[in-house]
């Protein structure tokens, strides 16, 4: 079976990931130790062993524990340079890269720490791990919208290192439509939009994404096969579902990934890609989501060929990227 090799060996790209959710134990122990910061936890495997999740808030809940680690431009920029050499021998050859400014900026430190040292691992990446790199803010969307502004007006003196927003943290409750002016301006001001929805919440979320936000990508969005609708849209629209098994089967989302509708969403002709999504908390990185959930739904060599083309078909580098690629 050379499914697996072909997986792991092709380029790809990743659309999906957290940097926060990058943070392995040993990371996070090796910067509270650097920084003098208490964690509630005695050892890298009893922190390992807290990562037993029910759902989305009960992982959020440990992985914004686990950022109050960083606090420096060097913890950021280590954070980054960490996840793209491991990106790179999963053969990632582009990366766009979230960042949740707020988780940091609550806690004191400055939005200019953050961004700078994450872009300045971004910037090196091609010469250091022979792949391009890039940022998108995420807002918060159990925070107000209120705060979402204040939080773009404060990253707008640092706007070249991020290429885009998006939305992420506690879905049920938050809707995108909470975030409809923000999202606006950040449109008028050039961003790239894209949003997580349909990852717990129903696909009415989806719709509101595209519609209000609009997102030109839907991150998750596995609840849109619910919609017969909404599927015709996101297929003729060839609008990108970046999508991440392990997450997804982690969150119980579909407890048993033999479930995980990944293979109906590229049947159906959609645009889907696999990503990590928090790949330190999930157990795994892209290669290790690709192989899982090819060898839990019977994916074929075409499906794989389609992963890969989809990944940089979705992905918002440049036309002269995107021709390299191909
Ligand atoms: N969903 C929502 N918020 C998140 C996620 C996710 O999968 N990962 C990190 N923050
Ligand atoms: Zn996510």
């Amino acid at each position: 079976d050379h499914l697996p090799a072909l997986l792991a060996a092709m380029p790809k790209a990743e659309l999906h990931m957290h940097i926060e959710g990058s943070l392995e134990p040993e990371m996070i122990f090796a910067l509270a130790a650097r920084n003098g910061v208490a964690l509630p936890y005695a050892s890298v495997d009893a922190l390992r062993r807290a990562y037993a999740f029910t759902d989305l808030q009960s992982f959020l809940d440990i992985y914004y524990q686990g950022a109050s680690v960083l606090l420096h431009e060097q913890d950021f920029y280590d954070t980054a340079q960490a996840y793209l050499a491991r990106a790179a021998t999963d053969n990632v050859v582009h990366a766009e890269i979230f960042f949740d400014p707020q988780t940091h900026t609550a806690r004191g430190v400055p939005m200019g720490t953050v961004i700078r040292g994450l872009s300045r691992a971004c910037a090196e990446a091609p010469q250091k791990h022979g792949l391009s790199a890039t940022l998108i803010l995420c807002f918060l969307r159990h925070l107000s919208e209120r705060e979402a502004f204040e939080t773009l007006e404060t990253a707008l003196p640092f706007r070249e290192h991020f290429i885009g927003v998006g939305l992420d943290s506690s879905e049920v409750g938050h809707p995108p439509e909470k975030f409809a002016r923000v999202f606006a301006r950040c449109r008028e001001l050039g961003f790239r939009i894209v949003a997580h929805a349909g990852e717990e919440g129903p696909p009415d979320y989806i719709w509101q994404a595209l519609d209000v936000l609009k997102a030109e990508r839907i991150d998750h969005g596995v609840q849109a096969v619910h919609d017969a609708v909404l599927m015709r849209r996101l297929g003729a629209g060839r609008v990108p579902l970046t999508v991440c098994p392990l997450s997804n089967q982690k969150l119980r989302v579909f407890p048993d990934l033999a479930d995980h509708n990944l293979k109906a969403l590229l049947d159906a002709g959609l645009c889907a890609t696999v990503n990590a999504d928090d790949p330190a908390y999930f157990g795994g990185y892209v290669n290790d989501n690709l192989r899982a959930v090819a060898a839990a739904t019977g994916l074929t060599a075409r499906h794989a060929y389609q992963l890969a083309a989809n990944s940089f078909e979705a992905s918002f580098a440049d036309a002269a990227a995107k021709a390299r690629w191909r």
